[in-house]
């Protein structure tokens, strides 16, 4: 649709030009409706090509992000097919000569992550175990809805609140509980009204919006993730449009923290860079940096001016306690420093699909938090206008109600329980079964939802070719998908793809 409505808005600015002459109308917005676009032409009177050259440009200009539509509209030598001067004094346009003007649009390839579980759902073997996407099962393996988010729920449908429009920052309530929930209510930044905060599209919305508030404001400035990180980020910061590169943060080694990897990194970048941290449970590591290197990560941070931007997509769903797995970011707050924080509430109180999260900038002043918020809200109005109500409303009754609170509290506590004992069974099993005398204790230090096996691919093919377990390439498993009756299979593959594929 977007490229009949550019098409005919060039069309018409052809028309429109004084030196362009008389334009087929009839006959293009025939062939515009037709979806058989099969040699299309527009005949256009003979104007000079100099006149018809800078509206060309002009349309071209505007498809500069579209590649596909530009070969497919001027040819894969970017010049205008329209330039052809025949000799009958004609200049003739060819619009679409294949049968859809899409053909040049290649598949795209499936995403990492969730393309496992379109195989998984492919897989006939009932042993088969689906490991790839991070979302929390029962002991049963079934998905799980909250308790206190149902009890939420029906206080709402109660009350028989209205469908308006939120605010292009979101529901009050919302923003408020959620930077309470980050910050703790009584931190005085929150007093001192330096947080910008707006309800965003779950995590990877806000971190969409905070990439580009970065593009926009700090022009150039790069952004530093950690090798290896969520899949996605690299995704939202190459569509934005911010530069990044990565710091050592993976030691294969130790299947645990390159500290000093990463430290050396962040110190020889740029000064005023971004630095992408995982708030706690790093994904897809598992591994968290202790409290005494968060303080050195912050202290180079600070010496080089870098931005700290934090991505809370597991706060309490981590240790089961929503204070200590905020510690990181709390941390970096106490120490006066700016720096920008995502959360997303997918996780922790399982409302994956309502997509409520937010992004918060931490800022030196309270003017300059006003500034940041208007910017903020101009950069989300033209991408989705404004945000949904029904999971912002759940968070902002559970948090605002204390027997509610308590309850989620207690939710939370069980299924981080859940997945700490499996992590434990898992580990038992691997160290009981494999006589080799390999170490299989970095199971147990790392943290929250995922484990990094350090399979490499060719075993990790291997755990889904021959054992049905389904996991992502890079050697994660989420364990929230594992239940405690799995566990021995899980060390059985896991133990066979280590020491036979190599
Ligand atoms: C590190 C990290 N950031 C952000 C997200 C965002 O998820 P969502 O957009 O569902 O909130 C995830 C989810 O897997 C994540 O693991
Ligand atoms: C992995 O599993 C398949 C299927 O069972 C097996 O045939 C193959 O030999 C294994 N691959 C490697 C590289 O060992
Ligand atoms: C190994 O896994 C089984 C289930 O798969 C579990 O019942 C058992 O407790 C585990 N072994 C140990 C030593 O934890």
């Amino acid at each position: 649709m977007f490229v009949l409505i550019w098409l005919v808005s060039c069309v018409s600015r052809l028309h429109r030009s004084p030196t362009l002459l008389h334009l087929r109308h009839s006959r293009i917005t025939h062939s515009l409706k037709s979806n058989q676009m099969a040699s299309t032409f527009l005949s256009l009177p003979s104007v000079s090509p100099s006149a018809a050259q800078s509206v060309q440009d002009k349309c071209k200009d505007k498809m500069k992000s579209g590649n596909a539509f530009k070969s497919a509209f001027f040819g894969k030598d970017k010049q205008p097919l329209s330039m052809k001067t025949k000799s009958h004094g004609r200049i003739t346009m060819a619009v679409a000569v294949k049968a859809s003007r899409f053909d040049s649009i290649t598949m795209a390839p499936p995403d990492p992550i969730l393309g496992v579980s379109e195989a998984f759902k492919a897989d006939t073997n009932e042993l088969k175990l689906n490991l790839g996407v991070g979302a929390y099962r029962t002991e049963e393996l079934q998905p799980y809805v909250l308790k206190v988010v149902r009890k939420a729920e029906n206080l709402m449908l109660e009350r028989g609140e209205n469908k308006e429009y939120l605010p292009i920052e979101g529901l009050a309530a919302f923003n408020k509980a959620t930077a309470e929930l980050l910050f703790g209510a009584d931190n005085p930044v929150l007093h001192e009204q330096r947080v910008a905060t707006i309800q965003g599209l779950s995590g990877t919305g806000s971190l969409r919006i905070a990439a580009a508030l970065i593009e926009r404001y700090f022009p150039g400035a790069k952004i530093l993730i950690s090798s290896p990180t969520w899949g996605n980020h690299k995704n939202i910061f190459n569509d934005a449009r911010v530069p990044w590169s990565e710091y050592r943060y993976y030691d294969p080694k130790t299947v645990g923290l390159d500290f000093d990897g990463m430290i050396e990194d962040i110190k020889a970048a740029p000064e005023g860079s971004f630095v992408l941290l995982h708030g706690c449970a790093h994904n897809p590591t598992g591994i968290d940096p202790t409290p005494q290197q968060w303080e050195k990560i912050a202290d180079v941070i600070q010496e080089k001016n870098h931005f700290p931007f934090f991505d809370v997509a597991y706060q309490g769903f981590a240790s089961g306690s929503l204070d200590e797995d905020a510690s990181s970011v709390r941390l970096f707050a106490a120490r006066g420093m700016e720096l920008l924080v995502a959360q997303s509430y997918s996780k922790n109180l399982g409302l994956y699909a309502e997509r409520v999260g937010a992004i918060n900038v931490l800022c030196s002043s309270p003017d300059a938090a006003i500034r940041v918020k208007s910017q903020m809200k101009r950069i989300a109005r033209p991408m989705y206008s404004n945000p949904p109500v029904h999971g912002a409303r759940i968070v902002a009754n559970v948090v605002g109600n204390p027997d509610f609170f308590n309850e989620w509290k207690d939710e939370m506590e069980m299924m981080a329980g859940r997945i700490k004992s499996v992590r434990q069974k898992l580990y038992n099993n691997l160290s009981s079964k494999d006589k080799t005398g390999k170490d299989w204790s970095f199971v147990l230090k790392q943290i929250g939802m995922f484990s990094f096996t350090g399979l490499n691919k060719a075993q990790s093919d291997n755990m889904t070719d021959k054992w049905h377990i389904y996991m992502t390439k890079d050697g994660r498993i989420s364990l929230a998908g594992l239940s405690a009756a799995k566990c021995e299979y899980l060390a059985d593959a896991i133990i066979d793809s280590y020491h036979n594929v190599s």
